[in-house]
């Protein structure tokens, strides 16, 4: 008999949605790897929440909808929930993740591991949270913040032990790559973001791409986790590709050339330096490749040399993987 895992989705959204749908779906798969997802708690901001102790079905999400009564304090329900483990996805405000953070903080404080795809976590809080969830003997997982589900925080963390990382650098944001793309094929910025924003990988303010800011909190976040560095997405030296024109996209192209929005960081003697700016890299080369929604990162080490990673298209299905993924450590952490 497996033992049951109880999850609280915190944000219902488009990877809210689409981490219910894996659970349900694959629970075979789930079972065979010896664990029993049950997902006893949804909370969002408009539509109120639901809680069933013996898991939530689709009838109960019919229970999910506009509420005209005053918000319920999420936190409060967080603490209150009875749960093994909360998932925070939840929008991501890139000025100060003091929600995500409140969330976090409330879920690991009342006993339960944390898994986040909401950056603002580990951008703003990741020292506070990650002594939190040690000092609670629970897990603070957060491997689909960059990249979705590729295994790059995981990768770091098992595979590359004692080994120092000096820079690292990537096209980190899908709804930028996708635009820049559109853009060679003579689609206008604002048309381009209204498709990311259909499609459904943009951020719910898709001007927080674009303005380089979500590639300012990933940036932030690899690089506190990575090098310790306590920075945040305001500290990130930054520049967006709003004022990249069609004709700019163009005569790159036409030299064999591509513009992509590069995030890096590198270790300097005192501190970290970030950065997020457009740059013009040769077609051929490994940022040049990486076309429409993919996405890539490159690690340069003192004692493995340089590593990249690719992910060639992503869609929610990827982004719910990285939470599975880690919903998956988790239940092997209970056992
Ligand atoms: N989409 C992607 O491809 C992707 C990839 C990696 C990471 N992420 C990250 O995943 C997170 C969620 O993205 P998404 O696309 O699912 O966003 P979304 O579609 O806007 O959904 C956000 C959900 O959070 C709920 N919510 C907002 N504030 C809340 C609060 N204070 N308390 C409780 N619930 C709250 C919303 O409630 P309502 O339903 O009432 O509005 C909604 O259900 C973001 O942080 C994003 O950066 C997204």
């Amino acid at each position: 008999v497996t033992k049951p895992l109880r999850i609280v989705l915190c944000g219902f959204g488009n990877v809210g949605r689409e981490v219910y749908r894996l659970l349900c779906d694959e629970s075979p798969r789930l079972e065979r790897l010896g664990f029993s997802p049950v997902v006893v708690g949804i909370i969002t901001r408009s539509r109120g929440h639901v809680y069933v102790p013996t898991g939530i079905t689709s009838e109960h999400l019919q229970m999910l909808a506009p509420k005209d009564s005053a918000a319920v304090c999420t936190t409060r329900l967080i603490e209150q929930m009875s749960a093994d483990v909360v998932v925070e996805m939840t929008p991501l405000d890139v000025f100060s993740a003091k929600d995500v953070m409140s969330h976090a903080r409330a879920a690991l404080t009342s006993g339960k591991h944390v898994v986040c795809a909401n950056k603002g976590a580990i951008a703003w809080g990741y020292d506070e949270l990650s002594a939190l969830a040690s000092a609670k003997a629970r897990l603070f997982l957060f491997e689909c913040c960059v990249m979705d589900g590729a295994p790059i925080f995981a990768m770091v963390r098992n595979c590359l032990p004692a080994a120092r990382i000096l820079k690292f650098e990537g096209v980190l944001n899908s709804t930028s790559n996708y635009v820049l793309d559109k853009m060679l094929e003579g689609v206008s910025m604002e048309e381009a973001i209204t498709m990311a924003k259909r499609a459904g990988f943009a951020e719910s303010d898709p001007r927080l791409d674009i303005d380089g800011w979500d590639s300012a909190a990933k940036i932030a976040a690899l690089a506190n986790v990575f090098m310790h560095a306590r920075i945040n997405p305001l500290e990130v030296v930054r520049q967006g590709i709003t004022q990249i024109t069609c004709e700019q996209v163009q005569a790159a192209a036409r030299g064999a050339m591509r513009i992509r929005l590069v995030a890096s960081a590198v270790q300097r003697q005192r501190d970290v330096l970030c950065e997020v700016k457009p740059c013009r890299v040769a077609h051929s080369s490994l940022f040049g490749s990486v076309n429409h929604t993919s996405s890539v990162l490159s690690i340069t080490t003192d004692l493995m040399g340089n590593i990249s990673i690719v992910e060639h298209d992503p869609g929610l299905l990827q982004t719910a993987y990285g939470v599975l993924r880690d919903i998956i450590e988790v239940a092997s952490f209970n056992k």
